[in-house]
């Protein structure tokens, strides 16, 4: 059945990309560009005559109404999907809701760097006072996980790997070895995460890749599920590049 197909996508612009906000997750809804990302997406996907058995996605707003308009442009509306907080963004702890770029005035580029794209250092814990702490924690779509004494107040690249792989494990590698075709609209750092996985990258080729919002692209894996095509972007190469670019540059001092 190899080789196998699997398509990825960061959530279009969100509210709080726009404004430069830690968001980690906080449920910020699309921005109006964020939306017309999402839309260029599924067109691409159509384009290219893209159609899914199955697609994954976070319990955050922003990830499912990108797959949303998606599967719309695609005419799969109806396609079945798996919605789980294991596909979540990276937890920004006490980071969550502060200018990205007023951080690293405060603490230095590198310092935000660090937090933003190391492997295993994380952001500061956020605390039960923290603005947005019952608003997160206390939020009911995480009934059926993660368990209480298991929530996080935080979370390192290291982290986010640690709990999305299971999901990916024991969920989606059956299903693309049953040759299912298989759509992930997921997050920045969560995709970070499963992309360090697949390409065996290390600590210190992770911490380069930066993921623009709303470019789907496929990974082709072999039967042993290693990369025969990697991070393949539905984007000319130039659009693509200064995406990433604009992502790096969210986390520097103005
Ligand atoms: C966020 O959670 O702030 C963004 O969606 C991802 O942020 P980052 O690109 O700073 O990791």
């Amino acid at each position: 059945m190899a080789p196998y197909k699997i398509v990825m996508v960061r959530h279009g612009e969100s509210e709080w990309n726009e404004k430069n906000l830690f968001c980690g997750w906080y449920d910020a809804n699309l921005s109006e560009k964020g939306k017309q990302e999402a839309v260029s997406a599924g067109k691409a996907l159509k384009d290219a005559g893209y159609q899914f058995d199955i697609a994954y996605t976070s319990v955050l707003t922003r990830a499912q109404e990108t797959l949303k308009a998606i599967l719309n442009e695609i005419g799969q509306s109806n396609l079945e999907t798996v919605k789980t907080w294991r596909l979540n963004e990276r937890h920004y702890g006490g980071l969550t809701g502060l200018n990205k770029a007023e951080t690293a005035a405060k603490y230095g580029d590198e310092q935000v760097a660090i937090w933003r794209r190391s492997f295993d250092v994380p952001p500061p814990p956020m605390e039960p006072d923290h603005p947005y702490y019952d608003t997160i924690v206390k939020d009911a779509r995480y009934a059926n996980g993660p368990a209480p004494d298991e929530f996080p107040k935080f979370e390192s690249l290291k982290l986010t790997i640690e709990r999305t792989l299971p999901f990916w494990n024991d969920t989606i590698v059956p299903q693309i070895k049953a040759g299912k075709k298989i759509l992930i609209a997921a997050h920045g750092n969560s995709l970070r995460g499963i992309v360090k996985h697949l390409d065996e990258m290390s600590d210190e080729q992770i911490m380069k890749l930066n993921l623009p919002t709303g470019i789907p692209f496929y990974y082709t894996l072999d039967e042993n599920l290693k990369p025969i095509e990697s991070l393949q972007f539905l984007g000319d190469p130039e659009t693509v590049k200064k995406a990433m670019e604009a992502v790096a540059a969210q986390g520097k001092a103005k």
